[in-house]
């Protein structure tokens, strides 16, 4: 265990947070596996091997029962044209306006698929029902291509008549089938209602009001009484004193707000800051548990200042339930992990900090290089999440007065760390403080892990809570896109522990020892983005963006702007090197006029003549 106790310097910490956005990935993976080296000992990591190796065996062994997406990503991933196309096909029909352009989606991606290739794979009734509609809906649709070079044959007036509407509707059916696996339920009411009934007694909700990425104010607006009421029907049926033991929900910044930046931050703290207030005050009179869900990694900033203001809202001040949700594939989580116990220390309050890996990967990595920025904000292999996370999880556990640690994850190995670290934190802190139990809770998302915790919750006993989306499928789709990229990848743990053909032992690695005996470099594939066109074997480097979602490129460019706006600018013809000034007249700022920016002198008829002469002159020596 690190010995260095994080630093309670909160300012100096957020600086250190701003200036490791996007620090060398080669350097942060090597003190993160210093500091691991120190968190289990290799007789340790032997033994959560074996522990998560037997998990997956045991869920193996269990799947045939399991109709669950779990096994729909293990047979769909993306690393086959049908998966691929489903992948497209959700992300895009459900916003698609007219029905021409949906179905000429449709055709292409389900006319381009092997959907025979799949059926009666999976012992899954759900898998195969699913492949069965898929398989007859590209058979309609190939046979509407075919006959569409044909204008006289009856089956393409026979198909254009009836056929669309059908294949339409019964691939949005399908979606919605693969969107409603992942909705608890259409409302608060019945996601409460399904929750209980579907699961254990005794298991624990965060719901999600679905909606992220606001546009509008009256986008936003919406949101807010969606999460408000919410929160009233939640703490209407709660049982306990304590946030801990209670339902909870799950808050995302960006629906509320259609401007959620920090270059936006005056706005957000007049503009967002009272209702967030508003809904944490409700939680609290609830004694309800209220997590800010973590976003895009841009978000960061904002999120952490309206954070920082909840925690010293006096009016909020006796109440546990106040939680963030920390991502581990950034390459600043350790620092926000120090700086959100140093938070909970200096406000004399204990925060939930739910431990995530981040569901935004492919999205900041498309981002930077779009941007052009130095580096990404992200790992770039997933085994570097992997240390980062047991790192973050060791600092939290290490912090039960501060915080109440909430595991989020799939992965049996991940879990079985967090397990072994929570045992040796709960050890060490008998041994200091008899008071504190150093109690903590593991979480999956509804719809997934439940052939993992159905294994794992029979031989330890933390409590578990399950993120609960609630709403309509219009509302699903960004949440529905990540679920299926971040499962769909072959390096997810999610798409490939069910697969026989992959032995456990390969599902399940030592990430530490891979690190300490590799060289803890980036991904070769994935060069930093000023690089990213020399290694498709161009000779240019990327065209370098501004980040004004940085705190310090924004301060920068703010003051560079501010000088130069201090500047008084004179314009006229040079000719010959020199600027003639001549009648200036004043030149003001277009956007307000009564700021003048300088004066500009216009270009005479003597002045044209002048240097007309000059070049004439210096032609010859052009030449
Ligand atoms: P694993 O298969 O072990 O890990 C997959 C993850 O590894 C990917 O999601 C990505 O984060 C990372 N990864 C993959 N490839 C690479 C690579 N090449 N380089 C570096 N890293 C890589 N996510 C949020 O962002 N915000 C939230 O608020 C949030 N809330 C959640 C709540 C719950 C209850 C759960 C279970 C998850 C939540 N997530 C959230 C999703 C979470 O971030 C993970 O994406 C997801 O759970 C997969 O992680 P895993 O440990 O289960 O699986
Ligand atoms: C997401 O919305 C679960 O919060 C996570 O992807």
């Amino acid at each position: 265990m690190s010995k260095s106790p994080p630093s309670s310097d909160l300012v100096e910490i957020r600086t250190a947070i701003r200036n490791n956005n996007h620090a060398s990935e080669p350097d942060q993976v090597r003190k993160l596996a210093a500091e691991a080296g120190n968190l289990l000992t290799p007789a340790q990591r032997d033994a959560v091997l074996e522990r998560a190796r037997n998990l997956v065996r045991q869920c193996r062994t269990a799947a045939h029962q399991a109709g669950t997406l779990d096994v729909f990503l293990q047979e769909f991933g993306l690393s086959n044209r049908e998966g691929v196309a489903l992948m497209c096909l959700a992300e895009a029909l459900l916003r698609v306006p007219d029905e021409a352009t949906a179905d000429a989606l449709i055709a292409e991606k389900i006319r381009s698929g092997d959907w025979d290739a799949h059926l009666g794979k999976s012992a899954s009734g759900f898998v195969n029902a699913s492949v069965w509609g898929l398989m007859l809906t590209g058979r309609l649709v190939t046979l509407e291509a075919q006959t569409l070079n044909n204008t006289v044959d009856w089956v393409r007036r026979l198909v254009a008549r009836l056929g669309e509407p059908v294949v339409r509707r019964a691939v949005l059916q399908a979606m919605r089938i693969l969107g409603g696996q992942y909705v608890v339920g259409r409302t608060i009411d019945e996601a409460m209602r399904r929750g209980r009934t579907q699961n254990e007694p005794g298991t624990l909700f965060s719901f999600d009001m679905l909606g992220e990425g606001a546009r509008t104010f009256a986008d936003a607006k919406r949101y807010f009484h969606a999460y408000s009421h919410a929160i009233d029907v939640i703490g209407g049926a709660r049982t306990a004193a304590d946030p801990e033991k209670n339902d909870g929900i799950s808050v995302k910044l960006s629906a509320l707000h259609p401007r959620f930046e920090w270059a936006q931050r005056q706005r957000l703290d007049s503009e967002l800051a009272p209702g967030i207030k508003e809904l944490a005050l409700q939680a609290k009179r609830h004694q309800l548990g209220f997590s800010i869900d973590a976003e895009e990694a841009a978000r960061l900033e904002p999120t952490l200042g309206l954070f920082e203001l909840l925690a010293r809202e006096p009016e909020l001040s006796g109440w546990n339930g106040l939680g963030f949700v920390l991502q581990a594939y950034q390459k600043r989580a350790p620092l926000v992990a120090d700086w959100l116990i140093a938070l909970a220390r200096s406000t004399g309050r204990r925060l939930m900090v739910r431990l995530v890996k981040g569901a935004y990967w492919d999205t900041e990595i498309k981002h930077a290089q779009e941007q052009g920025y130095a580096d990404y904000p992200v790992y770039t292999r997933k085994a570097h999440t992997d240390l980062c996370y047991e790192v973050c999880a060791a600092r939290l556990l290490a912090a039960p007065d501060a915080i109440y640690p909430q595991f989020a994850t799939h992965n049996a190995h991940t879990a079985s760390v967090v397990l072994e670290l929570a045992r040796q934190a709960r050890a060490a802190t008998r041994r200091a403080d008899r008071n504190l139990g150093g109690g903590f809770e593991f979480q999956r998302l509804h719809g997934m892990g439940q052939l993992l915790y159905a294994q794992l919750m029979t031989d330890v006993s933390p409590a578990l809570r399950i993120y609960a989306p609630v709403g309509s499928h219009r509302d699903l789709l960004p949440y529905l896109v990540r679920r299926l990229l971040e499962n769909g990848a072959n390096s997810s743990f999610v798409n490939r522990f069910l697969d026989a053909k992959a032995p456990v032992g390969e599902v399940i690695q030592d990430y530490h020892r891979t690190i300490v005996a590799g060289d803890c470099l980036r991904h070769a594939s994935i060069p930093p983005p000023p690089r990213l066109y020399r290694q498709m074997g161009e000779d240019r480097t990327n065209s370098r963006g501004l980040d004004l979602d940085d705190p310090l490129c924004l301060s920068a460019l703010t003051a560079a702007a501010g000088a130069a706006a201090k500047r008084f600018h004179q314009a006229g013809p040079i000719i010959d090197g020199e600027l003639h000034k001549g009648d200036a007249i004043p030149v003001v700022s277009p956007s307000d006029q009564q700021i003048g920016v300088g004066a500009v002198a216009e270009a005479s008829a003597q002045h044209i003549d002048a240097a007309l002469a000059s070049a004439q002159a210096a032609q010859a020596g052009w030449n």
